[in-house]
């Protein structure tokens, strides 16, 4: 895996697709890793990601048209739209998360111009680590900085809302429900810190990553998910019907909007109405306690105690897999072969699931050799050959001096 853009090979790349000359800008717009805090984000709940150096570069100039041309390296193809009908933008095979971005930036009456964009990404696509967020972000900072934006308008784009226009993006273009912390990570993130963030309120803070003589290494089970295929939007409807539940079982909370609104004593108080429906309480017990986790694992790593939290991510595991059921034979194989390395203090499935990585908590020292021995453990039992990344945490979307 490659975890840097050569600028200049980028740059050169740029003037054999479109052409030499005019002046060139660079953004960057890093991926994900949820520590703790799974899919109760669009539940009103505490999340604890991190931005990854792993990221997507765009090497950008306006083009004096109405046209967005993009280019990806990877894929080696031209997409484009026209930004007088983002809409016929759907049907592109690649490039719909950037025309989303900028259906939503024109509905916030930003200016828009014409560009040419080369996308260049160190994130492996469908695992689970935001890739899609990345995208939207460095295109939403990229298109605002083109575009001769007022200052007005850019201080009123600040980060937070580029972010809520990538989630936007999603909803209303790509068909996901998704909640916002991939897109908070992405636009917040800095270098050497988690975010604790209030998804109800989008409070935040910077919790600094004390590993001392540990590395987080994510381990990519290389099965892809598919956000929109996958049962993220069914997931959704149950913790809807979870709310509704917990509203039956105690009345006279139904001002209450988010199921993370509740403890984990009201799930005990209303688990005999719950019970009616064992999906549904699965699924609500699942949320209302990894809230509750997110503040302990977050004390625990404030507090240096590395151990402890590596404890209460492995536990959120079993919660999100036997409860909420979203990890599937891949993630659940990459977990349990961790589990048998008595150094891997922590491990997780992190992000949405159905495939994608885990999380893992292992001393540096140990790191090559967990990866080579849980790679030649995982390939035995799935026949499938995993990639691993020994994780930096770095800074949210930004523009490139070079
Ligand atoms: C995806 C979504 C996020 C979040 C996670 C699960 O990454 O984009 O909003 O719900 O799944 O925690």
């Amino acid at each position: 895996m490659n975890y840097t853009h050569d600028l200049n090979a980028l740059e050169k790349r740029f003037g054999d697709v479109f052409g030499k000359g005019g002046e060139l800008r660079f953004f960057d717009a890093p991926g994900r890793v949820n520590l703790i805090g799974e899919h109760i984000d669009y539940c009103g709940g505490r999340v604890f990601p991190a931005a990854l150096t792993l990221s997507n570069t765009v090497v950008c100039r306006k083009n004096g048209t109405r046209t967005v041309r993009m280019f990806a390296t990877d894929l080696g193809i031209i997409s484009e739209f026209s930004l007088d009908d983002i809409d016929a933008a759907r049907t592109l095979k690649w490039g719909n998360y950037q025309a989303g971005v900028a259906a939503e930036l024109a509905k916030l009456g930003c200016r828009l111009e014409g560009a040419d964009m080369l996308f260049d990404s160190t994130l492996p696509f469908g695992s689970g680590l935001s890739s899609s967020a990345s995208i939207e972000l460095v295109t939403a900072l990229a298109l605002l900085s083109l575009s001769g934006n007022s200052a007005e308008m850019t201080e009123k784009l600040d980060r937070v809302q580029l972010a809520l226009a990538g989630q936007r993006a999603e909803h209303n273009f790509c068909g996901v429900n998704c909640g916002i912390m991939d897109q908070f990570a992405s636009a917040m993130g800095k270098a050497d810190n988690a975010i604790l963030l209030d998804c109800a309120t989008l409070d935040y803070s910077y919790i600094p990553l004390r590993l001392g003589e540990y590395s987080l290494v994510l381990a990519n089970t290389k099965k892809k998910h598919s956000l929109g295929a996958s049962k993220y939007n069914e997931r959704r409807k149950e913790v809807e019907e979870g709310l509704k539940l917990m509203h039956e079982a105690l009345p006279g909370t139904e001002d209450r909007k988010n199921l993370c609104d509740y403890s984990e004593d009201d799930f005990t108080a209303a688990k005999r109405v719950l019970d009616k429906e064992p999906v549904i309480r699965n699924r609500t017990e699942h949320v209302i306690r990894e809230n509750a986790r997110v503040s302990k694992a977050a004390e625990a790593l404030r507090s240096g105690d590395l151990v402890k939290f590596g404890t209460i991510l492995k536990k959120a595991n079993d919660s999100i897999r036997y409860l909420y059921e979203v990890t599937g034979d891949e993630l659940d194989a990459m977990f349990e072969e961790a589990q048998y390395f008595d150094y891997c203090i922590g491990s997780r499935m992190t992000g949405a699931g159905f495939g994608g990585c885990t999380v893992n908590i292992i001393p540096a020292a140990c790191a090559d050799e967990f990866c080579r021995e849980l790679g030649s453990r995982y390939e035995q039992r799935t026949g499938i050959r995993p990639e691993f990344y020994i994780c930096s945490i770095g800074d949210g979307v930004r523009e490139l001096t070079v």
